[in-house]
């Protein structure tokens, strides 16, 4: 059975991995250190009780018959330093910032999850009053933390301003 499960304190520890400890989102600079780094987990979790303190649930992960199959990060990009290198930003402040919207193993990708998860997010931010939802979707490649540009295209999102291979898309919700 298929569930998008909220994450907190004492769950954190069915977020998967690399997803539990990446902190490229919340990091400034180079990043391929704190993927290796075992204190990137605390560095995560005390992130993680921050936003659920100040914002609210921030990270879900989907499962198929339990087993944690995706991975969702989303919360406004004053959350998320990262935002502030890409050219194409920024991100509107009223709007939410989906960080990272991700099927860990290839074989599931393609079979409608993604789309499951973005949907659930899109209720979950309405419910909040978010006038929109904003990410930087990649032109040429899936491999980039929020996914590939056609994923959003294909889900309704806009392009909104275009620098680079990283376009800001959005989604208005009002
Ligand atoms: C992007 C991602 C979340 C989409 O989830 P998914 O379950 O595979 O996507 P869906 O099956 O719901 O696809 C819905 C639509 O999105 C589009 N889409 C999905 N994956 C795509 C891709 N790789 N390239 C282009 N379009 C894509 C398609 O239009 C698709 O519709 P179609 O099947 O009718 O053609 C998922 O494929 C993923 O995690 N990819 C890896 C991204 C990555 O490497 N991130 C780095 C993490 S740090």
């Amino acid at each position: 059975m298929f569930k998008i499960r909220k994450i907190d304190e004492g769950t954190f520890l069915k977020v998967p991995n690399p997803c539990r400890r990446r902190l490229y989102w919340q990091t400034l600079g180079e990043s391929d250190s704190s993927l290796l780094m075992e204190s990137g987990e605390e560095e995560k979790m005390r992130w993680l009780k921050r936003v659920l303190r100040e914002f609210g649930s921030c990270v879900k992960v989907a499962c198929l018959d339990d087993a944690a199959i995706g991975f969702m990060q989303y919360a406004p990009a004053v959350y998320f330093p990262r935002v502030r290198e890409y050219a194409s930003g920024p991100p509107n402040e009223g709007a939410a910032f989906i960080a990272c919207l991700y099927i860990l193993d290839g074989n599931r990708r393609g079979k409608g999850f993604g789309t499951l998860m973005l949907k659930n997010l899109i209720e979950e931010l309405k419910e909040k009053g978010f006038m929109a939802i904003e990410t930087f979707a990649k032109i040429s490649s899936e491999n980039n933390p929020s996914g590939p540009l056609n994923f959003y295209l294909k889900n309704d999102f806009k392009i909104v301003n275009r620098k680079d291979d990283f376009p800001l898309v959005r989604l208005n919700l009002k």
